[in-house]
């Protein structure tokens, strides 16, 4: 090869090379929540079978993309990973471990003690050995085999009563009020780096929140290791108020512990008269149709008050990021909310940041706009 074709063949290759380089440069993964608060806080969401067995490859592509932190909705409650005092179910279990180690996912378990959704074999002890040893079990078993994999518990969920009581459960009616204590020592002794949370909802209530408090406090002075409070967002638009949810998560942190917003859903649909709260147990007829106003639609004026609700709270949340260690949504999309069988069965609610087709809602961009606003 002259001289000359050589430069020019090597020109040639170097801009090629660049050229290649610039293309790569242009290849942008389109940001996911996960990315757009990464240096705040997880952003995670609650998983039911499907999603977890992955049955819709779309819907799969957007949990991976938009959340780096997942929560089981059902499938680790005692009464099915627990059913019966010698049998554990771990195959669905497992998959949501697997499914966040693919994808990078902090995974947050749901949850061990509970007086819902319970295996009927605890309903029916009555002596205080016989249940710590059967606690004991349940907790060495679950928190043991997810050792290193699960980053942190909902070790208790929904033991307070609306009036900061202690809920009579059959854990407080055969050990005692520092149960609470006992099981959270029982996991800390398992696996010690795993963070353990107290997760309960109505937390922003005044004396719901005194009484969580107090509670906090009685087992620190038991030495006993709590990383968190978990607050469930189960919210609507106008309640609660901005000012109860902040006072809350800074009592909570005057604790010495993170909080979590552990299962934000904001209803956009009536409650049966003033009912608030998330019990499960609690449940309405029907009613009429004023009970279920947008059987088909969101009308825009709604759609547009849920975004600003959001964009409220999510500033919120950012104003108190030192505080705040993760925010998990409650599903997914809309249609496969808790919030359209509850308290009402099958009413249309639209609580979440994705439609019925896995569509991104204006909610979503309303929190995702607070981090552009931030960066101008
Ligand atoms: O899987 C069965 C299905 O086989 C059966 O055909 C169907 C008939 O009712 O029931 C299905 O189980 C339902 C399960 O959700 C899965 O969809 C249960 O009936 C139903 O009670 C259960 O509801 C869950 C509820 O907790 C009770 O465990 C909700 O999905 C779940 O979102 C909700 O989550 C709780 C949190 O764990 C704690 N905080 C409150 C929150 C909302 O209630």
């Amino acid at each position: 090869m002259n001289k000359k074709y050589f430069y020019s063949a090597l020109v040639l290759i170097l801009l090629m090379a660049t050229s290649c380089q610039k293309k790569e440069e242009k290849i942008v993964k389109p940001e996911g929540l996960r990315d757009v608060f990464k240096d705040n806080f997880l952003i995670g969401a609650a998983l039911n079978v499907n999603q977890i067995l992955e049955k819709d490859s779309v819907q799969s592509a957007l949990i991976a993309s938009e959340f780096n932190s997942v929560t089981p909705e059902n499938v680790m409650k005692s009464m099915l990973i627990h059913p019966q005092k010698d049998t554990f179910n771990f195959e669905i279990p497992d998959k949501l471990v697997a499914l966040a180690e693919k994808n990078d996912m902090h995974v947050q378990g749901h949850t061990l003690v509970w007086h819902s959704q319970l295996s009927p074999f605890f309903k029916e002890i009555t002596d205080s050995t016989e249940m710590v040893e059967v606690l004991t079990n349940h907790i060495n078993t679950i928190v043991g085999r997810y050792k290193g994999k699960i980053d942190a518990w909902d070790v208790v969920n929904e033991a307070l009563n609306d009036d900061g009581t202690l809920r009579k459960t059959v854990f407080l009616d055969v050990l005692g009020e520092d149960y609470l204590s006992l099981v959270f020592k029982i996991a800390e002794k398992v696996d010690p780096n795993v963070e353990l949370y107290y997760n309960d909802y109505s937390m922003t209530n005044p004396s719901k929140r005194a009484g969580a408090i107090k509670m906090i406090k009685r087992m620190q002075e038991l030495g006993t290791k709590v990383n968190g409070i978990g607050m469930q967002g189960h919210w609507d638009l106008d309640t609660p108020s901005l000012e109860e949810i902040e006072k809350s998560i800074v009592d909570y942190a005057d604790l010495g512990i993170k909080v979590a917003i552990t299962e934000l859903d904001v209803s956009v649909i009536p409650m049966p008269w003033d009912f608030t709260g998330a019990d499960v147990n609690v449940k309405f007829e029907s009613g009429d149709a004023t009970m279920n106003p947008y059987p088909n639609k969101l009308p825009d004026s709604i759609q547009v008050k849920l975004a600003n609700r959001y964009a409220d709270i999510f500033k919120l949340f950012l104003k108190h990021q030192d505080k705040i260690s993760r925010v998990t949504l409650w599903g997914v999309n809309d249609g496969e909310s808790w919030k359209n069988d509850w308290p009402i069965n099958g009413r249309t609610n639209y609580p979440l940041l994705f439609d019925r087709n896995n569509g991104k809602k204006k909610a979503y961009y309303s929190i995702v706009n607070l981090k552009a606003d931030s960066k101008e």
